[in-house]
């Protein structure tokens, strides 16, 4: 079977849901033949002309009924991202990747399954992005970066060469990350946070340069 028979699902009928589709529109490679929200109002529309087939927990018979082969996850909330990725890859459906042509991906770099990379983002050699992970558009990463499982990374982040970001990290619109420093897991950074110093897990900062606001509080 070619690639472009490959009938995939978004995950997600809001904004970004949107952005999703239109960069896998772009990459003209799968058939989106459907978004999943769990939003029951929304349930027999369409968005951008494609149906709204249902919710998360109708998977099971919906995969069946569609022949649906793959998914892809527009949920802003690292840690649902994640766990929604495992709870479909469990049905045995498989996390493809948007990646925008004209993203400009050094070939010595690599990412991992169900990532979102948006048009303008710069990524150079030899640096490393986890599964779920979204970058938006113009987002510039350095080399030898090391980039964890369903962080998000925003427009016009600017990451110095050999920075690591642990799983979860939100990166704020802008913000920049100096060279060589390390993101612990779950730190969110706010938009135009000037990272100078490594920031422990799961808390948030903010400014320039960057220093703590409060804890992060995970709902789970
Ligand atoms: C950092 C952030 C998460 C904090 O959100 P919050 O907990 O709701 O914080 P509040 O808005 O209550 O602000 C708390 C204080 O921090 C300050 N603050 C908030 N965000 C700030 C930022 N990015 N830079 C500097 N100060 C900031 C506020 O001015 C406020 O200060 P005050 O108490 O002196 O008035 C949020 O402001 C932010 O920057 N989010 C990033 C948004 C973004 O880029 N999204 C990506 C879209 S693709």
């Amino acid at each position: 079977m070619s690639e472009k028979q490959e009938r995939v699902v978004i995950i997600g009928a809001g904004g970004m849901g949107g952005v999703y589709f239109d960069v896998l529109d772009e990459m003209n490679v799968y058939e989106v033949i459907g978004f999943i929200d769990d939003d029951p109002k929304k349930h027999g529309k369409n968005y951008y002309d494609i149906p709204i087939l249902g919710g998360v927990s109708d998977m099971p018979s919906l995969k069946e009924k569609h022949q649906i082969h793959g998914f892809i996850i527009s949920i802003g909330n690292n840690r649902l991202r994640g766990k929604m990725g495992s709870y479909l890859e469990n049905l045995g459906l498989k996390p493809v990747n948007a990646v925008h042509p004209r993203a400009a991906i050094s070939r010595y770099s690599t990412y991992g399954n169900g990532v979102l990379i948006e048009a303008g983002v710069g990524i150079n050699p030899h640096t490393t992005i986890g599964n779920h992970a979204m970058i938006s558009l113009s987002a510039s990463i350095g080399h030898d970066v090391v980039i964890g499982d369903c962080v998000h990374i925003a427009p016009n982040v600017v990451i110095g060469g050999e920075a690591k970001l642990g799983d979860y990290v939100d990166v704020g619109l802008g913000a920049t990350i100096n060279p060589t420093l390390v993101v612990g897991e779950g730190a969110v950074l706010g938009a135009g946070a000037a990272v100078v110093k490594d920031v422990p897990k799961n808390i948030v900062v903010v400014g320039v340069p960057a220093q703590k606001l409060k804890d992060v509080v995970n709902e789970d």
